[in-house]
């Protein structure tokens, strides 16, 4: 029976000011085609998985966004976390949740920011994948071919010796490195053997609720011992209570990073982790000059490589600047070197939560 989980719970801090922690960007049209990233993840999603099965885990204070976004998901599987803690407590909940539902389930877990050109491709490599993690106790990773060295992804090292799993398509993992320095991944993109990680991750229910009693025990302990109160109106109250006493840390670190059997399946279906302005950049329609407005009325003298974002009636003129972040939004203006934008979590005073 196949599951998928959507966390829908970050701030998408890099996007700021366009994304904030009160509507952050995966609520948001970013791309303008009238849907939201979210709604887009649940559709990508809709030919391999039913949305009785679909379960989007996010902030309380999101709760009532994502119910407004997916009429069709039933009410229940809308998980509500009462603070933010990353990933690793995120997918913990929700693992145990559904185990209480479906002993047999058959998980993807999805981020719901990013974006995919081929979905008929995507659909493909998930049931491939699906069929694998069906048949055997591993976890599966989605590898991205790097093409440059980003220091905001995981890097996975695939053993492209190992075996013919799976046609060929599905590789065991030789080691996984969350988020390295620059001095690392620009090493790592010079191998053929490195990839990065998608961010979806394929299990069966007993893979991963294993690994959490192994490489998180107390977290583990934590959502095991509420089996008896899912799906009971004695639930919210439960999490309320176990929820911040939980480590904050990513599913990466918490788990790929330790976990034994790992797989990797490189797939090539016009992925972006839209995180930054940076990737909007990379997948909008630019000038001749390499630069991407979104705005009413912006005007640019000798300007290159800018990404330049505008959400109100205001004329906007750029002289002399190549690489650079131009955006606003409810009063808040952000100019920003494109190469330094990995430090605009910090300018938007979120990751001090
Ligand atoms: N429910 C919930 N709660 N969801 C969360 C939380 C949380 O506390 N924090 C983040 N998320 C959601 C985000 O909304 C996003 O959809 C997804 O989880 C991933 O979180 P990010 O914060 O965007 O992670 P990242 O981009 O830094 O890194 C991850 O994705 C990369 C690829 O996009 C890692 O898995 C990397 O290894 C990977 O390369
Ligand atoms: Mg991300």
């Amino acid at each position: 029976n196949n599951h998928l989980v959507i966390m829908a719970g970050g701030v998408g801090s890099r996007f700021w000011p366009m994304s904030t922690a009160e509507y952050p960007k995966q609520f948001i049209d970013v791309l303008g085609v009238g849907k939201s990233l979210l709604q887009l993840t649940m559709e990508r999603f809709a030919p391999v998985c039913r949305p009785e099965n679909v379960w989007v885990v996010t902030n309380k204070k999101y709760a009532s966004i994502v119910r407004e976004q997916l009429p069709d998901l039933p009410a229940g599987n809308v998980l509500c976390e009462p603070c933010r803690r990353n990933t690793a407590p995120c997918i913990a909940y929700v693992s145990w949740k559904i185990k209480a539902r479906d002993p047999k389930a058959n998980i993807v877990v999805s981020p719901s920011d990013h974006i995919v050109t081929n979905t008929a491709e995507f659909t493909r490599v998930i049931r491939k994948c699906l069929e694998f993690t069906a048949e055997t106790d591993s976890i599966v990773t989605l590898g991205i071919k790097p093409t440059r060295p980003e220091t905001g992804y995981g890097y996975i090292q695939a053993d492209l010796t190992s075996s013919s799993l799976r046609n060929k398509e599905i590789f065991r993992v030789d080691s996984f490195r969350e988020k390295p320095d620059l001095e690392k991944a620009q090493q790592y993109i010079q191998k053929k053997n490195y990839f990065w990680n998608a961010g979806i991750f394929l299990w069966n229910i007993s893979t991963i609720t294993n690994a959490f009693r192994i490489y998180q025990p107390s977290m583990a302990k934590t959502f095991e011992s509420l089996m008896s109160v899912y799906g009971t109106p004695a639930e919210q109250e439960a999490i309320d209570r176990c929820f911040p006493e939980c480590d904050n840390i990513s599913v990466d670190y918490a788990i790929m990073e330790k976990a034994e059997e790992i797989f990797v399946c490189p797939a090539d279906f016009g992925w972006s982790d839209l995180g930054t302005w940076g990737s909007l950049l990379e997948h909008t329609k630019k000038d001749l000059y390499g630069n991407s407005c979104i705005g009413n009325d912006i005007n640019l003298f000798e300007t290159h490589n800018c990404m330049i974002h505008t959400t109100q009636e205001r004329k906007v003129v750029v002289q002399g600047l190549d690489g650079y972040i131009i955006a606003e939004k409810d009063g808040t203006l952000l100019i920003c070197k494109l190469s330094e934008e990995q430090r605009i979590k910090q300018f938007s005073g979120s990751d001090k939560q």
